[in-house]
């Protein structure tokens, strides 16, 4: 199959560009480098440095009539929608919005949407969430994935797109980009490597659900051939504290520093964890990596890099 991964120099988009290349596909990357990084993108897939606000994406369509079309180009940065609301929906919805109507233009079969689940339900009343529990998004960032998703469900019930959309819990692993302010693991990491404290904001009894990027990108790779009218998580349905986050990492780095502590940030839930039965059941997916194990994986990837810029 032809795929056309937008975001693939993304720390998500990357991970599962490699993993379709791996299953024997043919990659096509769309990224602008906001964010991205060009030597990210792997190796063996064709890159178009193209905006997907941009109507020149068009040109790409035609060129690369891809048969699959995974989206992960976005405004990522929760934090920074609050800041700057209509920045992040000219991204996340008209971006979408453009992609999603050239993909049903140039006949794709299917569309895959990298969507939020940490930013959709608010203070949830019982946990762990599942997909039909209320939505209720507490940022812009959550109200533009939500609508992404509903135009999703419009081009699949409108337009003959086949489309999976796909609720990540916290996202992990190698190559995350701690300078971004969303990674918090990827941020501690670095902090205790290079011996300093990392601020944990609140008192680090906030609780999310942390999945590993393998896993995620198995999960994309899981979606071919599949139409799901409903969303699935890609999550763990385990809670996390920052606080316990923050205590085994600075075990696996060895650091001698404690974390600080700042103000809680606005527009962020207090305890998430997501139901995952429905990835099983839709997907035949489940998290294989346990948190222990891609804590440990990540530790040695960023003890890596820094070697390798020493
Ligand atoms: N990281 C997480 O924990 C998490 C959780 C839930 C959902 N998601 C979603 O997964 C996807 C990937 O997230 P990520 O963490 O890899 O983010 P990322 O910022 O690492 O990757 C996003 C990529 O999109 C590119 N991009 C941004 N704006 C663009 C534009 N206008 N045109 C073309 N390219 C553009 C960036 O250069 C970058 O390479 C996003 O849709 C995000 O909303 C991420």
């Amino acid at each position: 199959m032809r795929v056309l991964v937008t975001g693939g120099a993304g720390f998500i988009g990357s991970h599962v560009a490699r993993a379709y290349l791996e299953a024997g596909h043919q990659v096509i990357i769309v990224d602008a480098l906001i964010g991205g990084r060009r030597n990210r993108a792997p190796a063996g897939a064709i890159f178009h440095g193209v905006d997907i606000r941009d109507p020149g994406l068009a040109d790409v369509f035609r060129a690369e009539r891809p048969e699959i079309v995974s989206h992960h180009a976005a405004q990522a940065n929760l934090r920074r929608s609050l800041d700057d609301p209509i920045a992040d929906a000219e991204v996340n919805v008209l971006g979408t919005l453009r992609l999603l109507e050239l993909a049903a233009r140039h006949e794709a079969r299917q569309f895959v949407f990298s969507s939020t689940a940490g930013a959709l339900y608010g203070e949830p009343a019982t946990l762990p969430v599942n997909e039909d529990d209320p939505i209720l998004p507490i940022s812009p960032y959550g109200f533009h994935k939500y609508l992404g998703e509903q135009y999703v469900e419009y081009y699949r019930r409108n337009r003959g797109l086949a489309t999976v959309v796909l609720r990540y819990a916290n996202v992990y692993g190698p190559e995350q980009d701690p300078s971004t302010e969303a990674g918090v693991i990827a941020i501690f990491t670095q902090a205790f490597l290079a011996g300093r404290a990392p601020t944990v904001f609140g008192d680090g009894t906030q609780t999310r659900d942390y999945v590993y990027v393998g896993d995620v990108a198995e999960a994309n790779v899981r979606t071919l051939g599949r139409s799901t009218p409903a969303p699935v998580h890609i999550a763990t349905g385990i809670e996390v504290s920052v606080n316990d986050l923050a205590t085994r990492l600075r075990a696996l780095t060895g650091a001698a520093v404690e974390p600080r502590h700042g103000p809680p940030v606005p527009g962020e839930v207090y305890r998430i964890s997501l139901a995952n039965a429905r990835a099983e059941r839709m997907l035949g997916w489940r998290p294989r990596i346990a948190l222990e194990e891609g804590l440990r994986l990540t530790v040695e990837w960023f003890k890596a890099e820094r070697s390798r810029w020493a």
